[in-house]
């Protein structure tokens, strides 16, 4: 494992814990109406995407240079992105007020679904 992908592994795994709750927290802050709150929050939520992507990427690059691309972490880096765009779709409908009755379900409902199985698929729970 060389420096860099040590520093990216750090990153990936402390972050993304820390990105779902913040994601919490700018919706329940949009919730209540708290806009400079909320504003924040979501700012903080796409910086931690970024350097979930940009962490991601590497060390599904890395993974590559020892040997096959790792189909696992590539579904896994798919279904990550998916969950990215859900998190902007959720936040800014709700910013919008279109994010009620069976819309918010849907949307709910893909969020864990897709949630777990990024976690699940990290952590080599399933497919690994
Ligand atoms: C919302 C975004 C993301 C979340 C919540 C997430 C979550 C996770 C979790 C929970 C793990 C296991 C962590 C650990 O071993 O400590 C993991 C590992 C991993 N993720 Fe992500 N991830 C995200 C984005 C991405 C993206 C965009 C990619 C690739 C393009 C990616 C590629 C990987 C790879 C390759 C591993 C295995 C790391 C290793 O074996 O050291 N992830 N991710």
């Amino acid at each position: 494992m060389d420096a860099v992908n040590s520093v990216m592994s750090i990153i990936h795994s402390s972050v993304w814990s820390l990105l779902v709750v913040v994601f919490f927290i700018a919706y329940i802050l949009l919730s209540k109406g708290n806009q400079k709150g909320y504003f924040i929050s979501h700012q903080i939520a796409r910086l931690f995407y970024v350097l979930m992507i940009v962490s991601g990427g590497y060390t599904l690059f890395y993974l590559t240079t020892l040997g096959d691309l790792p189909i696992n972490y590539t579904i896994k880096g798919i279904l990550a992105l998916w969950l990215i765009y859900l998190m902007e779709k959720i936040l800014g409908s709700k910013k919008r007020g279109e994010f009620e009755g069976r819309m918010s379900t849907y949307y709910w409902v893909q969020f864990t679904i897709t949630l777990l199985l990024v976690i699940f698929l990290g952590f080599g729970v399933i497919f690994s």
